[in-house]
């Protein structure tokens, strides 16, 4: 039987975009993971979790195994409430929800604001799995660069000004990842910050503010943007993954209530309410202040020795930025195709993310490269980029 003859048009368009997750290859054993964006394993609090989840079942009994049974998940949601307002992000009750992982949120996002035919405008480069969840709902992109100071915001107003000169739709909505960003690791000014607030207020458009790196700061934490709006234009994502455990699939999205609603329709039981309740007793208990405190020295640290091996190793043709946060480095080998070069690389024994995944138009991340310094540990960090180095100098 030919099942595509079932298939929604929605999912007929999207299944022609390449298949999710491609940029992952098969990794050969003992592979040093600079590819993966994972927390130091070192860090993920196993011991703290098995015990909240004793701890929970003891207290509630069944209950939090049930659909909506433990009075925890609003405790969760009272945690991160908390933190939204120790960030200048006051926001109210009914302008929250939990989601599964920042990744439901900007689903739920794209799916009650995105039309088939509206626009949206991306960073180039950004987040590989948001670029695939929009690519689910439209065809309709414009792509406006990043550099070291983040989004070039002068370039979007260019693009905003010409295609309201020239009669083109105006994009419905801007995802972009401000602080410490995936895959540059770079952050957005204040000015920027300012300007692109100013630009959705003149040219009416929504802000999808993805957090996920946000309180990783190796010195001063940035302002998010939703601090900033006074309109109510930006949805802020937020996700416990890269702070605690990602596999507890832990995030959220605040807007305005009457969008909290929309998604809320759409999400039914679609997430996990035991993790959810395992999550809050888990903060219950730890301090998130002091763990945030080791996660932000012991990146720095990682950074550093990745940093310094680039420098040590790597030939001078190739340049990097240097992130003030976040999990990575975000590596240009001019002349040289990344993809071509990972299959060596693999053979090697090290991985890292081709930057053709980062960008709508593949071949503008051609000679780009990601690296992560949260999973690997310093040793394999330096020991990864010296057979990075041997690669790119067999080249030369
Ligand atoms: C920018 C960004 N947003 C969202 C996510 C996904 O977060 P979650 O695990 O909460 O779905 C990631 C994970 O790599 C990310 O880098």
């Amino acid at each position: 039987m030919n099942m595509e003859s079932f298939l929604s048009n929605n999912i007929k368009a999207a299944l022609k975009n390449d298949p999710p997750g491609e940029w992952m290859p098969a990794l050969p054993d003992k592979c040093i993971r600079l590819s993966s964006g994972y927390p130091e394993p070192s860090l993920v609090p196993t011991e703290q979790i098995k015990e909240s989840v004793v701890s929970l079942l003891d207290m509630e009994k069944d209950l939090p195994l049930h659909y909506l049974g433990s009075s925890q998940i609003d405790k969760l949601k009272g945690h991160i409430h908390q933190r939204l307002t120790e960030r200048a992000m006051g926001v109210q009750e009914d302008e929250l929800l939990l989601t599964s992982g920042a990744s439901q949120a900007i689903d739920l996002i794209a799916r009650i604001l995105i039309d088939e035919n509206c626009v949206v405008a991306l960073e180039a480069p950004t987040y590989m799995e948001a670029l695939e969840i929009f690519q689910n709902y439209t065809e309709q992109f414009i792509s406006i660069p990043v550099d070291e100071l983040g989004l070039q915001t002068e370039k979007l107003e260019e693009m905003l000004k010409d295609r309201n000169e020239n009669g083109l739709p105006l994009p419905r909505l801007l995802y972009t990842i401000p602080t410490f960003q995936n895959p540059t690791g770079t952050t957005m000014t204040k000015e920027r910050r300012k300007h692109v607030i100013e630009l959705a207020d003149q040219y009416n458009f929504l802000i999808v503010e993805d957090d996920a790196y946000g309180e990783l700061s190796f010195d001063q934490p940035s302002i998010p943007l939703k601090a900033l709006d006074c309109e109510g234009r930006v949805l802020h994502v937020g996700s416990l993954s890269k702070v605690v455990a990602p596999g507890m699939r832990i995030g959220w999205v605040s807007a305005p209530a009457e969008l909290i609603t929309a998604m809320n329709w759409f999400k039914k039981d679609l997430d996990h309410p035991f993790s959810q309740a395992t999550m809050a007793t888990y903060l219950d208990k730890a301090d998130l202040s002091e763990r945030l405190n080791t996660l932000r020295t012991t990146y720095e640290s990682k950074c550093g020795v990745l940093l310094s091996a680039l420098e040590q190793y790597l030939p001078d043709s190739v340049s990097w930025y240097i992130p003030k946060g976040g999990y990575f480095v975000w590596v240009k080998v001019a002349g040289v195709d990344t993809s071509t070069l990972l299959t060596q690389a693999l053979n090697e024994g090290i991985s890292y993310v081709p930057g053709k995944y980062f960008y709508l138009q593949e071949q503008e991340g051609m000679s780009y490269l990601r690296l992560s310094f949260s999973y690997a540990s310093k040793e394999e960090i330096v020991e990864g980029v010296r057979k990075l180095a041997k690669v790119i100098g067999g080249l030369e």
